[in-house]
């Protein structure tokens, strides 16, 4: 089963793949399109394209003869569901509740099978300014704005004051950005901040992060060795994400399903060049330096939640120390700097 078939290509690969029948289940008009990538493909009599939204499919009993077509009747289902930082659009959801009605227990397999969520600290300078000018220039704008229509009409627009610079303010520097780094910008390993298993996980699971989530803690050591010329400095994080298509290895499929011979590996992150999800960035208001013969440690939290307008869209808060002590110091070691806690709330749009 390809759960949200787009134009089909997942579904005419799962034919020609030697797939004995095929459900390409897609929402939208879309459906009709994959229809006829179908028949130009030759698979029309194996594929079964369903317009519908899978939580509301009900397979054709024809196909299963003396079996129940309404429950654990599919031994894959396949889907390319994941949004910009994994969750963002929350279709995972629909595949969650396509696995708990059509998926065989134990032996059926989940495509992607493993998610995991990536966070490490960049630096990023260039991008991070620009936004910063842009905030500038939008309040310098309106600072003019709020004169001339003073000045000429007589009309005091001072008392919006707030609003206009909240809305740039969530714009221009409270919202993460499409970023396609390379490796040299991250400045330390990244950190698994969630892992998936898309045989077992719950529609709570996949809710988002919150503070009880294991990787919700990051601890980040920036170390700068002396000879070291000046790198950095801190200009935030960059989030991404990776899936897997391997064996189970969840206590019920573990040794019913079967195995996968060739696992494959997708990576979003910087290390596996361009993809159209890249990665997304989240900027400091103000950048941290990174000081010669020095290690920077940045040991915070984030949560990944909903937002109540929109259950596709997401905010993100990262809330972190940063301290420093000098390389020869151990971690606990005394410190040569402590920062505040520093925390912002992005939208991921
Ligand atoms: C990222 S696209 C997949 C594109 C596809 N792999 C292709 O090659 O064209 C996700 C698709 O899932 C569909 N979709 C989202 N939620 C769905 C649901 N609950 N049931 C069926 N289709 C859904 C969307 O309409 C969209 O076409």
């Amino acid at each position: 089963m390809d759960v949200g078939t787009g134009s089909g290509i997942l579904a005419v690969w799962a034919a020609q793949a030697g797939a004995r029948r095929v459900y390409a289940i897609e929402y939208t008009d879309m459906a009709k399109h994959a229809k006829s990538v179908m028949e130009a493909n030759g698979v029309a009599d194996v594929v079964t394209v369903i317009q519908a939204a899978v939580e509301d499919v009900e397979l054709p009993s024809t196909d299963f003869p003396g079996e129940d077509s309404t429950k654990e009747c599919v031994d894959i289902i396949i889907s390319e569901w994941m949004g910009y930082f994994l969750l963002r659009e929350s279709m995972v959801d629909s595949l969650i509740r396509a696995r708990d009605k059509f998926l065989k227990k134990g032996t059926g397999i989940m495509y992607p099978s493993h998610a995991t969520m990536l966070l490490a600290p960049i630096t990023d300078e260039e991008e991070r300014k620009i936004n910063r000018n842009e905030y500038n220039g939008a309040m310098g704008d309106w600072q003019d704005f709020v004169e001339a229509t003073k000045g000429t009409y007589g009309v005091d627009m001072s008392v919006l004051d707030s609003h206009f610079e909240r809305e740039q303010r969530e714009y221009y520097l409270l919202s993460s950005r499409w970023a396609e780094f390379k490796p040299s910008a991250l400045l330390a390993p990244p950190q698994i901040i969630k892992s998936i298993d898309m045989h077992t996980c719950t529609l709570a699971d996949c809710r988002g992060i919150s503070l009880n989530d294991t990787g919700s803690a990051f601890d980040f050591e920036i170390v700068t060795q002396n000879n070291w010329e000046a790198e950095g400095p801190i200009s935030g994080f960059a989030g991404w994400f990776t899936v897997d298509f391997k064996s189970r290895d969840d206590e019920e499929g573990m040794d019913a399903a079967p195995k996968i011979i060739h696992p494959v590996h997708l990576t979003t992150g910087p290390e596996g060049g361009y993809t159209h999800w890249g990665q997304q960035a989240f900027h400091l208001n103000s950048c941290i330096p990174l000081i010669s013969g020095e290690t920077t440690r940045l040991k915070g939290s984030i949560e990944l939640k909903r937002t109540k307008e929109n259950v596709r869209l997401y905010n993100c808060r990262i809330a972190f120390q940063a301290s420093r002590r000098k390389n020869s110091e151990p971690p606990g070691g005394t410190l040569v700097m402590q920062s505040n806690v520093i925390e912002h709330i992005y939208q991921i749009p």
